[in-house]
């Protein structure tokens, strides 16, 4: 009799790098040992009050599904916080989705097919390798070297690994895990290449006011690119709201909206409530973002101060989202996490990173990285800096 078995897909694709320790980290504060949590990207930051209050005023006597392509109040308050960048998109260049996640996952469907590539620069948030294993679409690494700020190789390198079944290029801007903020002139290049070879560019800006300098970018202002570009965008980090599992895709590109409209019709549509509750926080963005920005900002400071104290330490102070990526003395990082979350603590505390291994998707690069998050308020991550110093120095020992 045929055996029942799970798709070659769903054996392949990773655990989230991000929660795979969550057992051994149960573990060690069942113990009592306070572990302060530096690996997820989940902001420790309270939503804007009015999502909230908007979502209990909702009186409607039924919960229906909400049209595919949005509630309309809820995408005339995208059109209105897009202008602020510049942009002034219609209502049907964009379409809200659960979450960013979605949004890429409707982008890379829509530019390419089964067994076609997509050129990334690794690290890169994980979840791409998922999605890779899901669709079937090929991701093809180019590696940013730590040790050069994960600085952009010439164009010529990013030429080369185009073939002719390459779709597109991701570029997340601010980055995670890196904390990188590409440079115009990085920017520019991406562009041109696209141009030039007829790909399509997934912006991903999830993070896109979390900088510390400079105004808030969004690429799908260059107006060189506009058919180009899709751009990935989300309200998790810059309302501190990922719960609310709102995001959204935007193009100029006719046939990529009308594709991704198709996709989205089968999936049906983002939650109702969510894109109701979400309409004032749009339309009046900046004070709130202005002010957790600030946050992150004093934040990213205190984990430089920290890391300067660790001998050996390899890193450049993040420019944006809230992560900072470390090349630590050490040869495993995995192991290094597993010791300070089983082995390790100092006064009864210590402290949760991600390893960066599986930001990657060529074996054995970034075995020595990890990747801070700083979610956590700054008297807090002070002491958790400190106690990861002593971790560090601690598992040198050993
Ligand atoms: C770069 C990047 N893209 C997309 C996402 C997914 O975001 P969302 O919560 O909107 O699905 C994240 C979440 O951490 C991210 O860091």
């Amino acid at each position: 009799m045929k055996k029942l078995v799970v798709s070659k897909r769903g054996r392949n694709v990773i655990a989230s790098p991000i929660r795979k320790f969550l057992p051994l980290m149960q573990a060690a504060e069942a113990k009592g040992t306070k572990v302060f949590r530096l690996n997820v990207g989940d902001p420790d930051l309270a939503p804007p009050p009015e999502f909230l209050q908007t979502v209990k005023k909702y009186n409607l006597p039924t919960l229906a599904y909400a049209p595919s392509p949005g509630i309309k109040a809820h995408m005339v308050a995208w059109q209105k916080y897009y202008k602020q960048f510049g942009l002034s998109l219609e209502l049907n260049q964009m379409l809200p989705t659960v979450g960013c996640a979605e949004a890429i996952m409707l982008a890379l469907q829509a530019v390419a097919d089964f067994g076609d590539e997509i050129i990334v620069f690794e690290p890169l948030y994980a979840s791409y390798k998922s999605f890779s294993v899901m669709t079937g679409i090929k991701l093809i690494p180019i590696t940013l070297p730590i040790e050069k700020n994960f600085a952009m190789p010439p164009a010529s390198v990013i030429e080369k690994k185009i073939t002719a079944r390459t779709k597109a290029i991701v570029i997340i801007n601010p980055d995670n895990p890196t904390g990188k903020l590409w440079s115009p002139a990085e920017l520019n290049t991406v562009v041109k290449i696209a141009k030039k070879h007829n790909l399509f560019i997934i912006s991903d800006e999830t993070y896109r006011e979390i900088r510390f300098n400079g105004k808030p970018y969004c690429l799908l202002s260059d107006k060189s690119a506009r058919q180009n570009v899709i751009l990935t965008d989300s309200v998790s980090k810059r309302f501190s709201m990922p719960g609310a599992r709102i995001g959204c895709v935007a193009s100029f590109n006719k046939e990529i909206m009308s594709a991704i409209l198709k996709f989205a019709q089968a999936r049906l549509s983002a939650g109702t409530l969510e894109q109701l509750g979400l309409v004032p926080l749009l339309n009046n963005s900046r004070p709130y973002v202005s002010k957790v920005v600030k946050e992150y900002k004093k934040r990213q400071k205190v984990v430089a101060e920290g890391l300067k104290k660790i001998k050996g330490a390899v890193f450049k102070p993040a420019q944006g989202a809230f992560y900072q990526a470390v090349g630590l003395p050490i040869k495993d990082a995995e192991d290094f996490v597993r010791f300070m979350i089983g082995k390790f603590s100092y006064q009864g505390k210590t402290v949760m990173v991600t390893p960066m291994q599986d930001f990657y998707i060529t074996p054995g690069k970034g075995k020595n990285e990890i990747r801070i998050a700083y979610v956590l308020n700054t008297k807090d991550l002070k002491v958790a800096m400190d106690i990861l110093a002593r971790g560090v120095a601690a598992y040198g020992r050993q």
